[in-house]
């Protein structure tokens, strides 16, 4: 079975069992600012996890595209992935163990879904610990579908626990679905600790709220969340070990080795799996409106691309290709995925932009690294280069940091990255938190600076509004810990005095040190408020509101700076033109 008719069969099947389908969220977590991409199914539901009513009722189910980070190191071997897509289904106070343990069973094993043998099959449950009990039904559930005792393992919160994210929020104990992808016949009884068993689907049953004194509270909703991979399930059910195995890369492999001029290889080495990966996760996101850039989503973006280049240059592929192979994902996921197509020029561009900038830039610093090495005697047992030279590296020549420090493992050096962040916070005037958080790949940036930024995008987009029209909308937005830059709609190039009159205004509301509050809403009552900003698609969401004393009111995921008068001075240095019709603005603040 492909891919794709893994997808059509599970959306099918729930549906059928009174389930709507809902559109995959993008990426980027629209109104979630502690983490940079959407990483699980269940993300863009939390609001309706806690309660909050879905304008499509009790039963959801979807296929959702996400990006985890946290393994990137990882990527290349046969199993991991940046970027996957995950099938999930939902109860939001609707059924719960029972029904859900059932539907899971039906699905995987019933002739008319993905014919699995139960015989392939194994299950862990929570074992129970002071916070939570032995989940017994989970347990006895799976007996009465005929699934042998031996088969059922009960492990600890660190296998079968689920959330929350941050310190609180709902999570519960869940059941896992393993598949033996080992020689026939298949073990009698369950080993989780042999890496032949593969998991293949998580239910969480979230009956608890982790309050923040680290209770365990009975939540009142009780939901059911689950989440299966497609790239692993369909690998599985082609009997390949491995999901760079199957239909979902064969294309990118091809484009790979017809640019390369050589024919099919026996086997993929890893830097091969890592291009592919990488460039179809890169095409992702872009997909999803974010530009290789030096924070964030963009940092992110850009550290992926240049590993698939650099893993190139490996493989003696000395021409430009990521063109060639984002047009392959394009044209792969694009009748699903319709943000690929609609997105396509601008892909194309930026990889090939991207691609250039990194080719020169890369030239230079591997002969700058040469030279570091070289400067370090071989007798010289620890083999260090500093943090000034790493971030030298990085700033004047592109160097990801994680590409500083693959290059420097090659040649049995380290890097200082104590040495490396503090050269970072320095130059970049992040907050100490910002730069830690970053490193670890996961969260976003919230240093003050850029909520500042954040603060004083809004109350140009005001002004703009106060000085040229109710026409002026927000098209884009990108904050750096150094400018802002805001695309707007706006027919003409602005004048002088235009210009002027905006910098003027919000300097002036800046002086009147008006607080900065957020509050949460529903979209409607957002609409009601007043509130401008992005609306988009999202049709009976919370969202968060801030305002600006009386000045502004705006749809945002923030981070905002607390008060007007943090801010400083607001200087605009460019007004420009972005596209046809849309104009841009960088802009600065002082204090
Ligand atoms: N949220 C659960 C997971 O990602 C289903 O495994």
């Amino acid at each position: 079975m492909k891919a794709k008719e893994l997808r059509a069969k599970y959306i099918e099947f729930f549906k059928e069992n009174g389930h709507a389908e809902i559109k995959s969220a993008p990426l980027i977590p629209d109104n979630d600012p502690t983490v940079l991409f959407t990483t699980a199914g269940m993300h863009p539901l939390v609001p309706y996890l806690l309660g909050e009513k879905h304008p499509l009722g009790t039963r959801l189910t979807d296929y959702q595209k996400c990006i985890r980070t946290g393994d990137i190191e990882e990527v290349g071997d046969p199993v991991h992935l940046t970027f996957f897509e995950m099938l999930g289904n939902w109860s939001l106070g609707d059924y719960f163990k029972v029904e859900s343990i059932g539907y899971s069973f039906d699905f995987l094993t019933n002739e008319r879904w993905l014919n699995i043998p139960l015989d392939r099959l194994a299950f862990t449950v929570f074992a129970g610990d002071e916070d939570a009990p032995f989940d017994e039904e989970a347990f006895n559930e799976w007996r009465k579908h005929g699934v042998s005792e031996k088969r059922i393992a009960k492990l600890p919160k660190k296998d079968n626990w689920w959330g929350p994210a941050g310190e609180t929020g709902p999570c519960g104990p869940d059941t896992e679905i393993f598949y033996w992808t080992g020689p026939q016949p298949t073990p009698e009884v369950f080993d989780p600790s042999d890496k032949r068993w593969v998991e293949i689907w998580n239910n969480v049953f979230m009956q608890y709220f982790k309050n923040a004194e680290g209770k365990f509270e009975p939540l009142k909703q009780q939901n059911v969340d689950t989440g299966m991979g497609v790239e692993r399930v369909t690998a599985i059910l082609q009997g390949k070990a491995s999901c760079y195995d199957t239909e979902i890369f064969a294309p990118l492999f091809a484009k790979l080795d017809e640019l390369r001029g050589i024919e099919t290889p026996a086997e993929r080495t890893r830097s091969e799996r890592i291009i592919v990966e990488h460039m179809r996760a890169a095409t992702f996101i872009m997909g999803d409106g974010v530009t290789p850039g030096k924070v964030d989503q963009a940092y992110v973006l850009r550290r992926i691309i240049r590993r698939a280049i650099r893993e190139a240059m490996k493989l003696e592929l000395n021409k430009s290709f990521t063109v060639a192979m984002a047009q392959v994902v394009i044209d792969n996921y694009k009748d699903v995925y319709s943000e690929l197509a609609i997105n396509e020029k601008i892909i194309l561009e930026e990889f090939e932009r991207e691609e250039r900038q990194f080719a020169s830039a890369l030239d230079r610093g591997t002969r700058e690294f040469e030279k570091l090495i070289a400067r370090v005697p071989a007798h010289i047992e620890r083999k260090v280069i500093s943090g000034k030279n790493a971030f030298n590296l990085y700033e004047t020549y592109g160097f990801p940091i994680e590409l500083t420090v693959e290059m420097a493992a090659e040649k049995g050096f380290t890097v200082d990255m104590e040495g490396y962040q503090k050269a970072f916070e320095k130059h970049q005037e992040l907050s100490r938190q910002g730069a830690e958080q970053k490193f670890k790949g996961g969260l976003a940036d919230h240093s003050d600076e850029t909520a500042r930024l954040h603060t004083a995008t809004h109350m140009l987009h005001k002004a703009l509004r106060i000085v040229l029209g109710d026409h002026v909308a927000q098209k884009g937005s990108n904050i750096t810990a150094e400018r802002l830059r805001f695309d707007f709609s706006h027919p003409d190039k602005m004048t002088p005095e235009q210009i002027a009159e905006v910098q003027k205004i919000v300097n002036e509301q800046i002086q009147r040190e008006l607080p900065v509050i957020c509050e949460e809403m529903t979209v409607d009552e957002a609409r009601a408020a007043g509130a401008i900003g992005l609306f988009g698609d999202k049709y009976g969401e919370r969202v968060k509101v801030y305002s600006i004393g009386d000045y502004s009111k705006e749809i945002c995921g923030g981070p905002h700076a607390q008060n007007s008068k943090d801010l400083g001075e607001f200087i605009i240095q460019k007004e420009e033109s972005s596209s046809r019709g849309v104009r841009r603005i960088k802009a600065i603040i002082k204090h």
